[in-house]
């Protein structure tokens, strides 16, 4: 495919997600076709070792879609290649060990989606410097990366920002009262992009009453954090909340039954389209999600991974350039889709990502039935 120029990636179902490239510079003109000129002397035909590392467990995309997704076109590409898989469980020296530890077990490349972006330079430059190169996957790792693969994650901020903001407007004055704001984890780049594409749309419109960034994106202490927003400002005073992801919003909601709010909820937002979030919504007590097809950014990532230790370039979606401090990256970039109620049918449905039997169990199926999902 050409690179420099626009095009849309159309998930299986059809569902098109409009590539966030803007601009494709790339030259390519190392070994590998990646952005480091680490590794490419395996084969194919012979396979070899794959490492990958994932960040955590709570949130359940990881163990649910992305590895299966990422394990099943590994197989497709390359039968004879091997797989290596960790979890860190959001601990960054655990994931550290678990890269040095898959590095010794003869690995030839790894798809890395790190706890902590700047630690992971430290496995990054150990991969380089055992010419095994490293796909950064979802979250952009600090180090000579040789490819990266994620959503708009800016975007994913401001449609959620945006989403609470037509809620809130819907029902009067903006600031009338406040919002609470509920990030994600400070070692992860893409909570701060999530914070930093709300902030664009919602600062100056709305009141922000607390704001919290969520260590480990734990649920748990999302609810905390939540807690103390109600007792600081009064459960009268909170008309919004925005939670950076499901989960968080998932603790948040129950901080907010904990303290007495009933239904209807003001407007919470999420992120993952994670099933239990999905019936939340159906249920009305969670506003909206963000949907990001992790098939194909699981997909693009087993490509990358193969390219990069093959010495292809890789050559799927169009590619743009991310600089992560220390190279300038050769990147896709998909688009997040907005969630309501209303929407659900023509998004994760019609995307195949959860059947309406999975969402409709019996404690939701008054809800279903009343918002059409059937
Ligand atoms: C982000 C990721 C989100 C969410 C969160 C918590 O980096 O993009 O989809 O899962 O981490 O793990």
């Amino acid at each position: 495919m050409m690179r420099g120029q626009w095009r849309r990636l159309v998930a299986a179902s059809g569902l098109a997600l409009v590539l966030a490239a803007t601009a494709c510079s790339n030259s390519n003109d190392n070994n590998n076709g990646g952005s480091s000129t680490t590794g490419g002397g395996e084969s194919t035909e012979n396979g070899f070792k794959v490492g990958i590392l994932l960040p955590e467990s709570k949130t359940t995309r990881y163990e649910t879609f992305d590895k299966p997704y990422m394990e099943a076109k590994i197989k497709e590409l390359c039968p004879k290649c091997e797989i290596l898989y960790q979890n860190a469980d959001q601990d960054s020296s655990k994931q550290q060990s678990q890269a040095e530890a898959m590095l010794t077990q003869g690995a030839k490349v790894l798809i890395l989606d790190p706890v902590d972006a700047s630690a992971a330079a430290t496995v990054v430059n150990s991969a380089k410097g055992q010419n095994v190169p490293v796909v950064s996957y979802d979250r952009l790792a600090k180090g000579p990366i040789a490819y990266y693969v994620s959503f708009d994650n800016k975007k994913v901020g401001q449609f959620q920002g945006q989403a609470l903001l037509d809620a809130l407007k819907a029902g009067g004055d903006p600031k009338r009262a406040d919002i609470v704001m509920i990030n994600g984890s400070p070692t992860d780049p893409n909570a701060a992009d999530f914070k930093a594409g709300a902030h664009s749309v919602l600062d100056g419109q709305v009141t922000i009453g607390k704001e919290f960034d969520t260590p480990d994106w734990s649920p748990d202490k999302a609810q905390q954090e939540m807690e103390q927003a109600i007792t600081a400002l009064g459960k009268d005073k909170i008309i919004g909340v925005y939670a950076a992801n499901d989960g968080t919003a998932g603790g948040a909601i129950a901080a907010m039954k904990g303290g007495g709010f009933t239904s209807p909820f003001p407007p919470v937002t999420g992120q993952d389209a994670e099933l239990a979030a999905i019936q939340r919504i159906v249920a009305g007590e969670q506003y909206m999600t963000i949907y990001k097809a992790i098939k194909p950014e699981a997909e693009i990532a087993a490509s990358m991974a193969i390219a990069a230790a093959t010495g292809q370039a890789y050559s799927g979606e169009p590619t743009t350039t991310v600089n992560n401090g220390t190279v300038d990256v050769t990147s896709v970039l998909l688009t997040p889709v907005v969630v309501k109620k209303d929407t659900i049918m023509d998004t994760v449905v019609k995307d195949g990502f959860y059947k309406v039997d999975q969402i409709c169990t019996s404690q939701f199926a008054a809800a279903c039935q009343a918002a059409g999902i059937k």
